[in-house]
């Protein structure tokens, strides 16, 4: 079998998705559960792009051992000196350069001529070289590029030193049998590619990027790199859970293993999802709320007689117990120690008190306890420091369909303060006082509520997605109280925006004279 190497690019191009914006606690809290999945590079982010991506890699190098730690960057010297500066801390090191190489890029966006693009390359990965032993060169846009071009670039930079290079089908343009031969096609003509690794990343604007990804495997590349869930800019990036279970489920297939530890492969979709608010759909491969439920006759019969009748993965394979336990108040400690741990937490005796305490709670409003509730408990419990807190909030509804609402909100955790709002129904009233006290003023783009579990009491998922003139932020709240699930949500989004734009949009790196990362 040969060793896939797998690179989470979560922090960086899964970052790049609209409405995703997260702060360094969050990516450092990603990063851990990334390195415990078992991937070989976690992309931590693009330094050059804000002080905010600066200092989230500084932190996760610092902080995050064992595994490589990567930072992005384009050709531009500057870029690399930032990038080399944040990785200082971290055990294994590598800086990701690179330039597009298809012709449209080369002309349209950078204006340059190939031999300029591969002198730009080469200076690249040489100036990497300075700081760092492992460099990886990407080729933008290599899917759509001239094969003779590609080549050359390629042959050239590791020449000058590169480790690893990338091959990406940036736009999601490739189908798995172009993408294979794409592979196949630099492993034969590049004359000194068994030096390297080949990498190879895709887009899923045509929803293959997971079948190019796999074609590319099977070809021979040595790393996959991918994003938790598929986020990543439009329609995402390869989904690096499908890829890890396609190749478990397949081996033969692939001939292909790699160090991941698929137990933590639920718990690590679920934190992402709940960080960057961007909810996992129902029916999506693998983690999917659905993935493992049998709804028609005909299948619970044939699972119930032999589960491999309907089921090609154990779902505890992927971290998912096969038992349902409902727990309720009179549950103890130790029941739902157990069973959070079944889920793939691992609570402390302290911790244990704290989230106890939540679950009591939880268990006297709504009696049962499903592993949804237990899972929407252990994010609330994430105690995250937060800008605005949500103390109270009371909502007066009239006949007509006007409604008014009071809203309570700490500060930094110290200074209480009260105002009242009348809106246009209750959840329009709440966000109104909420902008009153808070000064905000972006727009509300979107709203959403569902429920997470089941039952009149189940509790309510809101998410909302606001945006101000810089970016747009999601924010996600959960209570048994549809209202104030609602004014968690946008209380969170405001709160992140604040945090984000303090001074965050100073010095961020022009992107307009050179290679924008896709
Ligand atoms: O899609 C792409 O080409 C990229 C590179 C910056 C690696 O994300
Ligand atoms: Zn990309």
């Amino acid at each position: 079998m040969r060793k896939l190497y797998i690179f989470d690019t979560t922090l960086r191009d899964g970052e790049q998705s609209l409405g995703i914006t997260l702060n360094v606690r969050e990516k450092l809290d990603i990063a851990r559960q990334v390195a415990k999945l078992g991937v070989d590079v976690i992309e931590a982010g693009f330094p050059a792009s804000s002080p905010g991506d600066f200092e989230a890699v500084k932190i996760i190098a610092q902080e995050i051992k064992g595994v490589a730690i990567c930072g992005l960057s384009r050709s531009v010297a500057k870029d690399i000196d930032l990038c080399a500066e944040a990785l200082r801390g971290a055990e294994y090191p590598r800086i990701h350069t690179g330039i597009a190489v298809s012709p449209v890029h080369m002309e349209k966006k950078l204006r340059l001529t190939p031999s300029q693009v591969i002198e730009r390359a080469v200076e690249a990965v040489k100036h990497a070289k300075k700081y760092v032993s492992d460099v990886e060169f990407y080729a933008e846009d290599a899917f759509r590029s001239d094969r003779e071009f590609l080549v050359e670039i390629l042959t050239k930079t590791i020449e000058a030193g590169a480790t690893v290079v990338n091959i990406p089908d940036t736009v999601g343009y490739a189908t798995p049998w172009e993408y294979g031969e794409l592979v196949t096609y630099v492993k034969q003509h590049v004359p000194n590619i068994d030096k390297v690794k080949l990498s190879i990343h895709c887009h899923n604007d045509l929803g293959m990027a997971t079948a190019n990804s796999l074609a590319g495997i099977k070809a021979g590349a040595d790393q996959i790199e991918g994003t938790i869930n598929g986020i990543g800019e439009r329609a995402g990036n390869t989904a690096l859970e499908e890829v890890i279970m396609a190749i478990y489920t397949q081996k033969r297939t692939y001939g292909v293993e790699c160090n991941i530890n698929t137990k933590e492969i639920a718990a690590t979709s679920r934190l992402v999802s709940l960080i960057t608010g961007v909810p996992v759909p129902n029916h999506k491969a693998i983690v999917g709320a659905n993935a493992f439920m049998h709804a028609s006759g005909i299948h619970q019969d044939g699972v119930l007689k032999e589960t491999h009748t309907y089921e090609i993965i154990d779902p505890e394979v992927i971290g998912v117990p096969r038992n349902q336990i409902v727990l309720s108040a009179r549950s103890g400690r130790h029941a739902l120690k157990h069973r959070l741990e079944e889920l793939g937490y691992t609570v402390s005796d302290s911790q244990l008190e704290e989230v106890y305490e939540s679950f009591l709670q939880l268990a006297d409003k709504k009696q049962e306890v499903y592993d949804e509730d237990l899972h929407a408990l252990m994010g609330e419990t994430r105690a995250i420091p937060k800008l605005f807190r949500l103390k109270k909030i009371a909502v007066a509804t009239s006949g007509s369909q006007s409604a008014t609402a009071t809203v309570t909100i700490a500060i930094n955790d110290q200074e209480e303060v009260t105002d009242a709002a009348i809106g246009n129904g209750p959840v329009d009233a709440v966000f109104k006082a909420i902008d009153r006290i808070t000064g905000n003023q972006a727009r509300l783009d979107d709203f959403s509520l569902r429920s997470i579990s089941k039952g009149t009491e189940a509790q309510g998922n809101a998410t909302v997605k606001i945006t101000s003139p810089f970016n747009s932020y999601i924010g996600r709240g959960v209570d048994t109280d549809i209202i104030r699930a609602s004014a968690l949500a946008y209380l969170d989004a405001v709160s992140k925006m604040v945090e984000k734009e303090r001074g965050n949009n100073e010095n961020r790196a022009d992107f307009s004279d050179s290679s924008h990362n896709g």
